[in-house]
């Protein structure tokens, strides 16, 4: 098998069917070893260790820094593993599974006593999904496991969308990777609240709440959750600086034609006054601008392109050594919120509307 190893951890090549066959095999029997494993899914990558295992599942949360009130997404290769984890299971769940599984949908319902409470920050409820990346479904098959996985970054840094991303943060301190290329969709999952009295998205991702609506024939609400609110975020996620790359990045939000305009002033000022100005844009205004920290993140008619982009883009701003970042606003439409949502996190509260 294709193997090598950084800083200590293991990197199993997984680019075709007879290495994913091997590198699954491989993987599979560290997870059950109680290692830490990082491996790709469709959206991001994760990093993953056996559910059922609380010294293992704790791992995680060291080697990523991450708050330990902060749960887990529990992914799966089959629908009927969910009756392991979650109780009781609403027809809701098993007619999105339907519709949506292997895909990137993850639903919080009732957790089952089993399931550790390291891996729910202590709540009630439990979040699954059964992705569908080859990999991740050879994995998890391979394994016959659970696998707790939240994305495979060092808390706070974007979601990596490549085994590279995944390297830069945690070789050393996890025991392997599985390469499996760069991920499709780019952005995390959309996570969906079922145990509530309505159906709320805690997080948008490339499952729309139209989607989800038409599907279950109910309406679909996506949790707005302000900070300074005050009030408990319906999900623990939300109170965390998330994606934030190591510039500060502004984000500008109009029409294309007014942001155009605001990121050019910006743009002298800063470099004026001898900053690194980066500049995150579309494929349609890229040519107003001149500079060498350009990057374009695609067309505008192709948002879930520009959210494939988006994470690798944010980190390599970090490589160039930016000091500052300006970023063009898209519309908040279908995949589009999912993009902006991580824009504005990414943003940390820098956002300015043009009119
Ligand atoms: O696409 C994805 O979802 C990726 C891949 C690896 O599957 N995973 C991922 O995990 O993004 P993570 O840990 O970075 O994000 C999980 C999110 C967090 O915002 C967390 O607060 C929320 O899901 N979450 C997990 N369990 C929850 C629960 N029981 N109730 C509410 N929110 C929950
Ligand atoms: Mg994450």
């Amino acid at each position: 098998m294709a193997e090598r190893k950084v800083a200590g951890t293991y990197v199993f090549e997984a680019k075709n069917p007879v290495e994913r066959t091997q590198a699954a095999k491989a993987a599979a029997k560290l997870l059950r070893q109680g290692k830490l494993v990082a491996f790709p899914t469709e959206t991001v990558y994760g990093l993953g260790a056996n559910a059922w295992d609380k010294a293992a599942v704790e791992k995680i949360f060291f080697a990523k820094g991450r708050p330990a009130d902060n749960p887990l997404i529990v992914h799966i290769s089959q629908p009927e593993q969910l009756e392991a984890l979650a109780s009781p299971i609403p027809d809701a769940a098993w007619l999105l599974a339907e519709h949506f599984w292997p895909g990137p949908l993850t639903l919080v319902l009732p957790k089952k006593p089993q399931v550790p409470d390291v891996v729910t920050g202590g709540l009630a409820t439990v979040a699954v999904r059964l992705p569908k990346h080859p990999v991740a479904l050879a994995l998890l098959e391979a394994a016959d496991l659970p696998v707790a996985a939240p994305s495979a970054n060092l808390s706070g840094r974007p979601s990596p969308t490549t085994a590279e991303h995944v390297l830069t943060d945690l070789a050393g301190r996890i025991d392997a990777v599985v390469d499996g290329g760069p991920c499709e969709v780019g952005l995390e999952s959309t996570v969906l609240n079922l145990s509530g009295e309505t159906l709320q998205i805690l997080r948008p991702g490339a499952v729309t709440a139209e989607e989800i609506s038409e599907v279950l024939g109910e309406k679909c609400a996506v949790a707005h959750w302000q900070e300074e609110s005050g009030a408990k975020p319906p999900s623990p996620g939300l109170k965390y600086l998330h994606y934030a790359p190591q510039a500060p990045l502004y984000l500008l939000r109009g029409d294309p034609k007014s942001i155009v305009k605001a990121l050019q002033e910006r743009q002298q000022k800063w470099e004026a006054a001898g900053k690194k100005t980066g500049l995150l844009v579309s494929a349609e205004t890229a040519p107003f601008f001149a500079s060498e920290y350009l990057l374009v993140l695609g067309s505008r008619t192709d948002p879930a392109g520009m959210a494939a982009r988006l994470y690798d883009a944010l980190r390599r701003f970090d490589h160039m050594g930016v000091d500052v970042i300006l970023a063009e606003g898209y519309p908040a439409t279908g995949v589009g919120l999912a993009l902006m949502n991580r824009l504005q996190k990414a943003a940390g509260g820098r956002v300015i509307d043009l009119e």
